[in-house]
């Protein structure tokens, strides 16, 4: 399955939980009675709703291969806020399906901020020669693969293919500035990489286009 529309899949499921535990967290508050009715009433659809959720979520994470610190922070909420809830809306405790409500909030914002935040760097071990063009493959490596393939190809949420190559200055541009497309987010390297890091890798990418022809036997 692509993983723009697994992406889509886990933010359409992720809304509809949360539209959930709004209109439960309300009735703890407001009338118990309905909210065993409303509880009754939505599990099976919940427990479709959140089963998507959760396979969608690590099945785009397979596919990534990486992780942000904002993410692992953003699961950790979630992996908190269900059996809270799950306390909560059972034995009626509203601090708890509150706070709960709460947790799940604040994961969607860590979503929503992390969005421009760097994968932590994987290891590429590349041949160590100092010049830039290795060096650069080594950045690529290390930061860009998980979208973009180490072939250019991979495509991860509308990530273009880049194995043709780019002009180095807009390259850096980008990387630098990062950019948010219609599908996926290109995140911003200018906190976390080097001018010279950048450089070397817009290099690469430049490189990359530039394929030796087969020889031409005749
Ligand atoms: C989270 C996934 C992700 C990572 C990691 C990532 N990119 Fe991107 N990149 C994207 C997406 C998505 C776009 C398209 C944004 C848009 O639609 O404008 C993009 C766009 C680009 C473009 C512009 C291509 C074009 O045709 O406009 C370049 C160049 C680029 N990335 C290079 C890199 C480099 C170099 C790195 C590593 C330092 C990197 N990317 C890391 C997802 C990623």
């Amino acid at each position: 399955m692509s993983s723009s529309l697994l992406a889509q899949i886990h933010y359409i499921s992720a809304l509809a939980f949360l539209v959930i535990y709004l209109i439960k967290t309300v009735l703890l508050f407001t009338s118990v009675s309905s909210l065993d009715r409303f509880a009754a009433k939505v599990k099976v659809p919940e427990m479709i709703i959140s089963t998507l959720f959760l396979v969608t979520g690590i099945w785009l994470l397979v596919i990534l291969g990486g992780i942000k610190v904002i993410y692992i922070i953003k699961l950790a909420m979630v992996f908190v806020a269900i059996p809270l809830a799950v306390i909560g809306f059972k034995k009626k405790k509203k601090a708890l399906a509150f706070l709960s409500f709460l947790l799940i909030v604040g994961s969607f914002g860590m979503a929503e901020a992390g969005k421009k935040k760097p994968f932590i760097q994987s290891t590429a071990i590349v041949d160590n020669d100092g010049s830039r063009l290795n060096n650069g493959k080594k950045v690529y490596l290390e930061n860009c693969a998980y979208c973009h393939g180490n072939d250019g190809k991979k495509a991860y949420r509308g990530a273009p293919d880049l194995s043709g190559g780019r002009n180095e200055g807009y390259t850096a541009q980008v990387v630098t500035d990062g950019k948010k497309g219609d599908i996926g987010v290109m995140p911003a390297y200018g906190g976390t990489l080097s001018f010279d890091e950048i450089a070397d890798v817009a290099l690469y990418i430049a490189a990359m286009g530039k394929t030796t022809p087969a020889p031409v036997t005749e």
